[in-house]
């Protein structure tokens, strides 16, 4: 069957250059970077060139690179690495689960933490951020660009608001990374996640950028890796991965690559804005993210539209991939103040490089005639009540 694969914010697919790149480090360079023969120093040397590579994608130094097991242990790390009994943190509603799990462990050991809001095109107002400061705020942490709708968050202002009453501010960035510029300078921040599958490096790796300085405390403890920020063996062919990854999109971005990406991605809104009654794009009115569009099919529930679309080969989500399965509707589109069957009705579609212009049109060409078929099945689609 021809399957088409519009979940690449769920994950991407490695490219066949990182893939290639990786493979020495499965078996003829197989050393521990630790070890001081030549074996070690190979690998070592390979870490190395990751790290200036994932360095130069954020417009950091090398030595603030910390490699992870992924987004959420990066996460994990920046907040738990900080925060302590006693202090308060301010994030957001719309955070993904690796942040507002962590956020909820937090305030069940003595911590406290203000949610900000977002408004309807869910953007996070950075005076809500600032009055949410108290004496005793340790973090904020609000993520880059949201996983579900793609808007990206002004950060630059609460890295502004962050510095002036100095505190430190962690940003979730595993959605932005390798899809917008990201310079950590501008942005402000002393914390920034980044996870390698979501940037067509393989699952299982990502990095924490840590700003010179900021004092972690670690979660693992073992010997001195990753300057006794993480122990714990470095995964090599995965963390080459990501720098090669890292790399390749760092050249994207300069040559302007992701414009034809989002051109692509409009053209979906439009078509299915067009030939479907009783849609809208949800964050459309939003700075987002080239690759993520997330549209509301009134009357229909999305887990059914994505099971129907993946029987004729199309691969879309309802959201986060972790909650699918769960009848909850996203907390992201009922925080943006969508009544929870609108947030049910909803689905994302999110490119990645591998993407052509004939998906699109294949994807296009079954979504009309699928969505009329769910709403002639459903109880609750009035053809007359709809309106947006
Ligand atoms: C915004 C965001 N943060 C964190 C994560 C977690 O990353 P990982 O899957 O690498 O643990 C994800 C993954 O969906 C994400 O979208």
């Amino acid at each position: 069957m021809h399957r088409v694969y519009f979940d690449n914010n769920a994950t991407t697919p490695v490219l066949p250059e990182v893939l290639e790149a990786m493979q020495p480090y499965f078996s003829n360079h197989f050393g521990n970077a630790s070890s001081i023969h030549h074996h070690g120093q190979e690998t070592r040397a390979a870490v190395e060139r990751a790290r200036e590579s994932v360095a130069a994608l954020l417009g950091c130094k090398a030595s603030e690179i910390v490699f992870t097991s992924g987004g959420t242990e990066a996460d994990n790390l920046a907040i738990f690495g900080l925060v302590r009994e006693g202090d308060h943190v301010v994030s957001s509603t719309i955070e993904h689960h690796a942040v507002l799990n962590s956020c909820k462990h937090l305030q069940s050991t003595g911590c406290e933490v203000t949610y900000v809001p977002v408004d309807a095109r869910g953007l996070v107002d950075p005076d809500a951020v600032r009055r949410a400061l108290r004496p005793n705020t340790r973090l904020i942490t609000i993520m880059m660009a949201n996983n579900e709708t793609g808007v990206l968050q002004p950060v630059e202002e609460i890295g502004k608001i962050a510095n002036e009453a100095d505190i430190y501010f962690h940003t979730d960035a595993v959605q932005a990374a390798a899809k917008v510029d990201i310079d950590v300078k501008q942005v402000g921040c002393d914390l920034l996640s980044i996870s390698g599958h979501k940037m067509h490096a393989p699952q299982g790796v990502g990095a924490l950028y840590v700003h010179k300085g900021t004092r972690l405390q670690p979660m693992l403890y073992g010997g001195s890796h990753e300057r006794s920020r993480r122990a714990g063996t470095e995964n090599v062919p995965a963390i080459v991965g990501l720098g090669k990854a890292a790399a390749l999109a760092k050249a994207a971005l300069n040559r302007g690559e992701f414009s034809p990406m989002a051109q692509m991605r409009d053209h979906i809104e439009r078509q299915i804005l067009a030939q479907i009654e009783a849609t809208g794009v949800n964050g459309g009115g939003a700075p987002r993210v080239p690759n993520t569009t997330n549209i509301c099919f009134d009357g229909i529930e999305g887990e059914a539209l994505v099971i129907a679309l993946d029987l004729k080969g199309l691969a879309i989500s309802t959201g986060a991939a972790c909650s699918s399965g769960a009848i909850e509707p996203s907390h992201v589109l009922l925080a943006m103040g969508l009544p929870a069957e609108r947030a049910r009705a909803s689905i994302r579609f999110s490119l990645g490089k591998q993407n052509t212009r004939e998906e699109v049109d294949f994807a296009l060409s079954l979504l009309s005639p699928t969505v009329d078929r769910l709403r002639e099945l459903s109880p609750v689609y009035n053809k007359q009540a709809v309106s947006h």
